[in-house]
């Protein structure tokens, strides 16, 4: 029987113990429309401070369904927020009271270098460390954070769905994906004899890539992976704060439903864990995690390597780096130590870390060293993890993260905001709760060879101050060219040097435009084994190779060939290839008359002439022009 609105009062007493009726009388109205449980949610946003969610509650009668909605919303908040909304408002009062005192969080903390492996692409320690990072990737597991809002790229899809590269159009998620099988299935031949490993993918999607996101897997079969290989777990946006009391913001569309916005990517961590996805890999044997992010075509170039310095490191957190310039606008990995005894080894933004530095001892403040780069090499937000500590840590945190508020202040008395805020809070500080005896390092690769995101719109890109980078879809694109262009040349292969050409604004070096998917070469020994003497490329060619066992031996090539080829089919391509080839032609972003994706790079491919290869029977064959 539904308990008498006399009995709902009684125990929704606030704690001044001012009754009901001076609290929130709208809301004492309505008490018959609500149940037991949204009473209880009632009570405890009431506790919190937020009676100003109801005041424009009208009668009972009006507007009920909304008002269920509004506690159905409040129910999914509370939820999915490691301790609930009374952690949630506690935090944000916590943080924002901090935030309007000025107060540094890195008070008592004193900077240094901490201490991690500097890789040269190609040497002898890189090519053992790829096979041994190979040889690990039967035991790891993917984590892909793809739930972000993509605002400053702007693009109206999801951002897996934008090509790497024009040539073949293949787009994120296909590549990440056949990265992974590629890594899978080699990592499987070194250890024959074991059972066939199968490396799990977890995506982490939001309400605004979700169901964009299962439609492409989907529509794709999965890009060739075993649907249930891939685990897809939704993150929950967070409550919006209208002032330094934490009040709940309300939608200015609808009345009935508390503001949202992102809680950033540091969100992945709990979600693992409420998941018990990594219970799960426990049990499989799995021992490594690697995150990564959605719009960074050249990171598996840098993943075998960058597991087998964790393995051989023993490193609990590997996180991924480039040589960083002083200043640079990019955050560096710095270690801390407070003087209370703690450390840790954490991502450090580049406009904390130069005046923390000078605070602490050091009055020039971030500069480089005879390097040329600062000693603080450059985060890049892509984490190798070791399974068992993560969980352990994990079981005590829930997968907590800590937090920060932005605030944008109306005002320099810091008492009223822009507009509202909200708590975020990021992936790569996991390691802030740490205990010092946690191994935490990094890995610094070449920038060419590890890192070019795309993440920022034409007109944004052209705006980047010189010589800083554009993280454009124009530059992620030419960066895989340029990337493989040095690794062939690296392999012995005499390439043309590159021309600069500008493309929405942003003045890019244009190589050789060479591409290959991930099963012809997964490590630079792969590229060394299948590139024989005497090839060379001429700076307008194309070579787009898609097969696993396709060799170059003395090929010369200016134009565009393609080489496609079954796993089954072993083809050599030897000989002169001359053709007028594939022509970059510049396309202005403004023009909507071109597909979005295409007209962001500022080029398309007009396709002229082409060699194209294509062997689908098994067998040896030799292809001499
Ligand atoms: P970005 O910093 O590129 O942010 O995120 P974003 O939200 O995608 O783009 P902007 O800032 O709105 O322009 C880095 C990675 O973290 C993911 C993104 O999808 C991207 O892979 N991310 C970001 C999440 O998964 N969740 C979030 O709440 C935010």
């Amino acid at each position: 029987m539904a308990s008498s609105v006399a009995e709902k009062l009684a125990g929704v007493r606030v704690a001044d113990g001012d009754g009901w009726a001076s609290v929130a009388p709208n809301l004492r109205k309505n008490l018959v429309v609500l149940s037991s449980e949204e009473i209880e949610l009632a009570k405890m946003l009431l506790h919190e401070g937020q009676k100003h969610l109801f005041d424009h509650w009208p009668e009972p009668g009006v507007d009920d369904g909304r008002k269920k909605s509004f506690f159905d919303q409040v129910a999914r908040l509370n939820s999915s927020y490691p301790g609930g909304l009374v952690s949630y408002i506690q935090n944000a009062k916590r943080l924002l009271a901090d935030s309007k005192a000025g107060k540094n969080p890195y008070d008592g903390f004193t900077p240094s270098v901490p201490s991690g492996e500097v890789l040269k692409f190609g040497d002898d320690h890189f090519i053992m460390l790829e096979e041994v990072g190979v040889r690990e990737a039967r035991k790891a597991a993917f984590v892909l954070v793809a739930g972000g809002l993509g605002e400053r790229l702007g693009y109206k899809g999801i951002k897996l769905s934008l090509p790497v590269e024009t040539t073949t159009g293949r787009c994120f998620i296909q590549h990440y994906i056949e990265s992974i099988l590629t890594l899978q299935e080699a990592s499987s031949r070194q250890a024959q004899g074991q059972c066939k490993a199968e490396i799990p993918l977890v995506i982490m999607t939001s309400d605004d890539t979700h169901s964009s996101t299962v439609d492409l897997l989907e529509s794709n079969n999965y890009f060739g992976m075993k649907s249930t290989q891939v685990t897809l777990l939704k993150q929950e946006k967070v409550a919006c704060l209208d002032d330094n009391d934490a009040r709940l913001a309300l939608d200015p569309n609808d009345k009935y439903k508390i503001q949202t916005k992102p809680h950033g990517h540091g969100d992945v961590h709990a979600l693992l864990y409420s998941s018990g996805i990594l219970d799960v890999w426990r049990t499989a044997g799995i021992k490594w995690v690697l995150f990564f992010q959605d719009t960074n075509g050249l990171l598996f170039k840098a993943i075998p390597a960058s597991l087998g310095v964790s393995a051989t490191k023993g490193y609990h957190v590997n996180s991924l780096a480039v040589p960083r310039k002083a200043k640079e606008a990019i955050g560096g990995i710095t270690k801390l130590t407070h003087t209370d005894g703690r450390s840790m080894v954490i991502n450090v933004e580049y406009n904390q870390l130069d005046p923390l530095l000078r605070a602490t001892g050091h009055p020039d403040g971030d500069v480089n060293c005879d390097t040329g780069f600062s000693p603080f090499p450059g985060n890049i937000n892509q984490l190798i993890l070791e399974l068992e500590p993560y969980f352990e840590e994990l079981s005590k945190t829930r997968g907590a993260i800590s937090e920060f508020v932005n605030p944008k202040y109306k005002d320099s008395t810091k008492t009223s905001f822009k507009s509202s805020t909200r708590l975020e809070c990021m992936m790569q500080d996991y390691p802030k709760t740490l205990s010092p005896s946690a191994r935490v390092g990094f890995t610094v690769m070449d920038t060419w060879l590890a890192y070019s995101p795309v993440k920022n719109n034409p007109e944004d890109a052209a705006k980047v101050p010189k010589g800083n980078p554009y993280h454009s879809a124009t530059s992620g694109e030419m960066a895989i060219y340029r990337a493989n262009s040095l690794i062939l040349k690296k392999a012995g292969a005499q390439m043309a040097d590159p021309i600069t050409d500008v493309f929405n604004g942003q003045e890019v070096e244009v190589w050789p435009r060479i591409t290959w998917s991930p099963k012809w070469a997964l490590t630079f020994s792969d590229v060394k084994r299948k590139v024989e003497a005497g090839c060379s490329v001429s700076q307008i060619s194309t070579l787009v190779i898609n097969g696993q066992n396709v060799f170059l031996d003395s090929l010369s090539l200016d134009g565009t060939l393609i080489v496609n080829a079954i796993d089954e089919a072993e083809v050599k391509v030897t000989g002169s290839v001359q053709n007028k080839g594939w022509v970059l032609e510049h396309i202005d972003y403004k023009d909507t008359s071109i597909p979005e994706k295409t007209r962001i790079r500022g080029f398309g491919i007009q396709k002229i002439e082409q060699l194209e290869l294509s062997y689908t029977e098994p067998g040896n064959f030799c292809f001499k022009s």
